[in-house]
C-alpha cells in the first residue's frame, strides 16, 4: 500500500536547494534522510508533509495528487493522517502534558493510549506543566501527542535531538513498532547515522540531489 510518492521535486529560496528529488513510501516502511546542515532536509520534509509547496514536481499522498485536492480535503488529510514531529516541539506551554494530549484527543476523536505513555516513560509526569518538564520529557510528550492521533505517515525532523542515545534508540523502536501495528510509514530527518541506519532505507541529500545510500 503506497502512502506517499514524490516525483522530481525541486525547491529554492535564494538559490536552488535541490532538484529531481523522487521517493516513495509504503505502509510499514521507514525512510531516513541525512545530509549536512543547510542541505535542505527540513525543507524537503516540509514539502512532503504539505507545509510548503514545491517549486516543481508532484506529490501524491494515499494515491492522490495533493495539488489537485481542495484546501478542505488537504486540511482533513493533514489533520487525520499526517503526524508531524518538529525539531522544536510546539506544545502549549501553559498547559499540563495531559492537557496537551487531550487537545489531540479532541481534534482526532481518538483516545490517549496509556501503554504509549508508559513506553515513553512519561506516565508519571502527565499532570505537570510543560514548562516544568525537561527538554527530553517535552520531546516525548510531543511524540505522544502526535501518535495519539494515530497518523498514517509520521514526518519527524530530528525527533530525538534532546534525548540521550539509549532513550533515542528506544523512541526509534517505538516508532517502528507503531508503523508495524498501524500500517503506517515514517520519514525521518536526522544527522545521526546510527539512528538513520535503523530505518529500512537511507537517503543522503548532497550536492542538490537525493541519493539512496542504503
Ligand atoms: N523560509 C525560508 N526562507 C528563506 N530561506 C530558507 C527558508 N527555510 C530554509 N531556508 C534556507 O534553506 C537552506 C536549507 O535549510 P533547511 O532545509 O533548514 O536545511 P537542513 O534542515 O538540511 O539544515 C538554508 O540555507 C536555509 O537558510
Ligand atoms: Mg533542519
Amino acid at each position: 500500500m503506497n502512502l506517499l510518492s514524490a516525483k522530481n521535486l525541486s525547491h529554492s529560496f535564494e538559490y536552488e536547494l535541490f532538484s529531481n528529488v523522487s521517493l516513495s513510501l509504503d505502509a510499514k516502511e521507514s525512510i531516513a534522510i541525512i545530509g549536512m546542515s543547510g542541505s535542505g532536509k527540513s525543507t524537503l520534509l516540509h514539502l512532503l508533509s504539505t507545509l510548503l509547496t514545491p517549486k516543481s514536481g508532484e506529490i501524491e499522498l494515499f494515491n492522490e495528487n495533493i495539488a489537485q485536492m481542495s484546501k478542505k480535503e488537504l486540511a482533513l488529510v493533514k489533520r487525520d493522517k499526517l503526524g508531524i514531529v518538529f525539531q522544536s516541539h510546539y506544545l502549549f506551554k501553559g498547559f499540563t502534558a495531559q492537557e496537551n494530549l487531550e487537545v489531540s484527543e479532541i481534534l482526532s476523536q481518538k483516545s490517549i493510549d496509556n501503554t504509549l505513555l508508559n513506553k515513553l516513560e512519561i506516565a508519571q509526569c502527565m499532570h505537570q506543566k510543560v514548562t516544568e518538564l525537561s527538554g527530553g520529557q517535552q520531546q516525548r510528550v510531543s511524540i505522544a501527542r502526535v501518535l495519539t492521533k494515530k497518523p498514517s505517515i509520521i514526518f519527524a525532523d530530528e525527533p530525538t535531538g534532546n534525548l540521550d542515545n539509549q532513550t533515542a534508540s528506544e523512541v526509534m523502536k517505538l516508532f517502528f513498532e507503531y508503523c508495524e501495528q498501524n500500517n503506517a510509514g515514517m520519514i525521518l530527518v536526522t544527522h545521526d547515522n546510527t539512528l538513520a541506519h535503523m530505518c529500512k532505507r537511507v537517503y543522503k541529500l548532497e550536492n542538490k540531489a537525493l541519493k539512496l545510500i542504503k
